[in-house]
């Protein structure tokens, strides 16, 4: 069992918790991902992993309740455990791989849309640590929903939009970026994570500007193995695996339209399960 120490509502229906793990703290990387099972009837949920602590032997997750199982994960207090955590899975961003030097060459852009904003920071904070500076971009739907803007200013540039344009600038993700652009910023990397939808329009944007880009997917899983084929995407006209080949590709060779219509397939189930959850 995986003791929670702290379980906090970042803002409406996000959700983020410090779990002990020691294991999976010890190992894993920026990029890399959990699954977690609630209890021991629970589906297994893919979860990215928000920040970590070798010292403390913990890790840190954010979630939103979108679904059964993470309508019940959100109802966990700090002192409750969970069945399972397994991990690292998935490989760890290409940054890692790349050495200071390297690093430092690059003008590297964030593109963190809502909840997708948690995997985003450990890459960011990866580069502080390493004394490579980045900017990141923050999408949400209005100000309510931004989240970790304190932790992010400590470890980059950032900069915000809403879009309602109730804080920061006033737009999606896509018209920052090329605001950004247009102010004579000029990215050679790009990493995207949010929805599927931003992901597209985002890797459409760079594709044009002609920025390298990659994306974190995060398709339907089951196992996290590579056994079950659930999150199974084309990328350069291949069958990929988002588990074991990814979770992070290369943006402009992504089939997000495949991607999509895929998740749509277990929309009705899971629609069922969730409202049966709140009974
Ligand atoms: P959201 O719908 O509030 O969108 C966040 C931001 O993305 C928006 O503010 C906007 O700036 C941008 N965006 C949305 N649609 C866009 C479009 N068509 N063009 C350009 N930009 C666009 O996001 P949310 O409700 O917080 O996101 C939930 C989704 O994020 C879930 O589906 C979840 O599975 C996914 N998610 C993905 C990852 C990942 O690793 N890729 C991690 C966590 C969550
Ligand atoms: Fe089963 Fe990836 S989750 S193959």
């Amino acid at each position: 069992m995986f003791k929670i120490l702290e379980a906090n509502e970042l803002t409406t229906n996000i959700y983020q918790m410090i779990v002990e793990a020691p294991r999976v703290a010890s190992a894993c990387l920026p990029g890399q991902f959990l699954i977690i099972r609630v209890d021991e009837e629970g589906e297994r949920i893919p979860l990215t992993i928000c920040d970590y602590n070798r010292e403390k032997g913990t890790v840190e997750i954010v979630a939103q309740a979108i679904g059964a199982e993470t309508f019940k994960l959100s109802k966990l207090k700090a002192g409750d455990e969970l069945a399972d955590v397994v991990g690292p899975l998935g490989k760890p961003s290409d940054l890692c791989e790349l050495s200071v030097d390297e690093l430092k060459k690059k003008k590297i852009v964030f593109i963190a849309g809502g909840v997708g904003t948690a995997p985003v920071y450990p890459q960011a904070k990866y580069l502080k640590e390493h004394g490579v500076d980045c900017d990141v971009i923050i999408g949400a739907k209005t100000k309510d929903l931004v989240i970790l803007e304190d932790r992010f200013k400590e470890v980059c540039n950032l900069h915000i939009t809403t879009d309602d344009g109730s804080y920061g600038r006033s737009g999606m993700v896509t018209k920052a970026l090329q605001d950004l652009w247009d102010e004579g910023n000029r990215y050679d990397h790009c990493v995207a994570i949010g929805p599927m939808i931003m992901m597209k329009f985002v890797c459409k944007l760079t594709q044009e500007l002609g920025i390298p880009t990659v994306v974190s997917m995060n398709p339907i899983m089951v196992d996290g193995t590579g056994m079950c084929g659930a999150c199974r995407l084309t990328v350069d006209g291949k069958v990929q695996f988002a588990c074991v080949d990814g979770p992070e590709f290369d943006g402009h060779k992504v089939d997000f339209d495949q991607a999509m219509n895929r998740m749509k397939l277990y929309k009705t189930e899971e629609g069922r399960l969730f409202l049966k959850a709140q009974e």
